[in-house]
């Protein structure tokens, strides 16, 4: 099996190492030269990965970095990881999946499998991505090729290797699904199909949402309890006990 990555930042190079080592061979895309010539040199501008491992991943022979489009002309799927960032009004900024998108539409062929992995809001892979593609290509999703939805779950910080986090697939149709299934069951340990891209958008933004809230509430807790005496005290022997015992949160 074959597959291309297109951006080769956090999540795609973590990914490519997961389907490398599954024995999966990859096509690495990127628009970024300065990056797909360190890869090629053996370096790595990703702190958790080691040099080491871009080295491992090269001289298995089956990692190809590169910024030629047209190699994705003969793989099985194409991953995309590129950034969802905010536009400065605070909207989701799509334009780096519809440029990649349009790209690979005019090396993509008959039965190949497109992915979605960049965090997004539900509608996006079913609605700009499939028209992007559509567009630029002579295929109809879900007839020519198939196209899927499965969020990077990448978590920094957390020891949890990736291929150990359960990854969530939704696809336009149920073969569309099957096929992501099969693809990622290369690379990654525990599957969890779900009803259809929608719900695999929905899911992960949840997630992130769920992430956040607690993050502020941790760090509104650690103003409240740690720094302002007042508060701890107000909070009773227990809050007070542990702030003298230097507890932090
Ligand atoms: N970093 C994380 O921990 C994390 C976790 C979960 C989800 N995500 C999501 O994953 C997506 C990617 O995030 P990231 O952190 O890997 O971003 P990143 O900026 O580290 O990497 C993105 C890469 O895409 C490349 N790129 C841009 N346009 C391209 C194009 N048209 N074709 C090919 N490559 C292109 C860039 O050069 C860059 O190397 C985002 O949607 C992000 O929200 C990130």
């Amino acid at each position: 099996m074959k597959v291309a990555i297109a951006g080769l930042g956090y999540v795609g190079l973590p990914l490519a190492r997961q389907f490398v080592s599954g024995g999966v061979h990859v096509i690495g895309l990127d628009v970024d030269q300065s990056k797909v010539d360190a890869l090629k040199a053996g370096k790595t501008y990703i702190k958790h990965i080691p040099a080491s491992e871009i080295v491992e991943m090269t001289a298995s022979g089956r990692f190809e970095p590169t910024t030629d489009f047209s190699a994705i002309d003969a793989v099985d799927a194409v991953l995309i990881c590129v950034p969802t960032p905010l536009s400065k009004h605070r909207e989701p900024d799509l334009s780096y999946v519809i440029a990649t998108a349009e790209e690979i539409a005019h090396h993509l062929s008959k039965g190949t499998l497109v992915t979605l992995e960049s965090t997004t809001y539900p509608g996006t892979t079913d609605g700009e991505l499939r028209e992007a593609i559509e567009k630029c290509s002579d295929l109809i999703a879900g007839e020519d090729f198939h196209l899927a939805y499965s969020p990077e779950r990448e978590d920094p910080g957390n020891a949890t290797s990736v291929e150990a986090i359960p990854k969530l697939v939704g696809g336009l149709t149920e073969a569309c699904r099957d096929r992501a299934v099969e693809v990622y069951g290369k690379a990654i340990d525990s599957i969890v199909p779900v009803a259809n891209c929608r719900v695999a958008e929905a899911a992960k933004l949840t997630e992130n949402i769920f992430r956040s809230v607690n993050i502020a509430m941790v760090n509104e807790l650690l103003i409240g309890i740690y720094f302002f005496k007042g508060f701890y005290r107000g909070a009773g022997p227990a809050g007070f006990e542990g702030v003298q015992r230097g507890t932090r949160i």
